[in-house]
């Protein structure tokens, strides 16, 4: 029996991480305590063999895998392409970046065409686009003295941090601030809470176009 009840489609998940997994944690998290009932983690990919994400998906016991682009030669296409067999194999739905930090090509983002989630360190279009990410985007925040930031995940298309929002949550800024307590507090109060609830809106929809075929 599948999980939801007897031969219940549900949407593969796979995840797409670099770093901590402190998101992919918050999403196997949610799929266990149900938060996430519309699908299921069903692949971690990792491009960087010391991503400790790796680690939070063997502990899971999530199937996972690292693919580099040094392995590919530098190669990016190549690269691209192996992810993109890797998902299609595993019967991928969804895919979600949680921390990722590859840009990803238009061909890749087509051929996933409004099935790509990523989450973003900010309140976008605040702090957004190529340059911006991790710690960077709180540095920034700071540098610019704004007294509120968040995170907000949206669909991924051709521009970076360009697609359709989904969910947004905004987060204060707190005086004495480093862009490290300012990432702690925009991850505790915003990226855990929003990614989840957005990857179960999102399998939700999916799951109702599965269902009509
Ligand atoms: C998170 O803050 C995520 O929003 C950010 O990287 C961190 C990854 O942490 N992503 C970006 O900046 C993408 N532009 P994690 O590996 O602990 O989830």
């Amino acid at each position: 029996m599948t999980k939801g009840g007897k031969n219940k489609k549900i949407i593969n998940i796979a995840v797409l991480v670099s770093g901590g997994g402190t998101n992919l944690q918050a999403l196997i998290d949610a799929e266990r305590s149900g938060i996430i009932k519309s699908g299921s983690i069903k692949l971690v990919l990792s491009n960087n063999r010391n991503a400790y994400a790796l680690t939070r998906a063997e502990n899971a016991g999530i199937p996972h895998d690292c693919i580099t682009k040094s392995d590919c030669g530098g190669d990016v296409k190549l690269f691209e392409k192996r992810l993109m067999d890797r998902l299609d194999e595993a019967g991928t739905d969804l895919i979600i970046l949680a921390g990722f930090m590859s840009i990803l090509s238009a061909d890749f983002i087509e051929h996933y065409r409004d099935r790509i989630i990523n989450v973003h360190p900010s309140l976008i279009p605040s702090f957004c686009g190529q340059g911006f990410y991790g710690l960077k985007v709180h540095e920034a925040a700071l540098e610019y003295g704004v007294k509120v930031t968040g995170a907000t995940v949206h669909f991924v298309n051709e521009i970076p941090d360009g697609g359709r929002i989904i969910l947004q949550k905004a987060v204060k800024i707190h005086d004495g601030d480093t862009p490290e307590k300012l990432q702690k507090r925009v991850m505790k109060q915003a990226e855990w809470k929003i990614l989840p609830e957005a990857a179960e809106i999102v399998s939700a929809e999916l799951l109702k176009g599965k269902e009509d075929h």
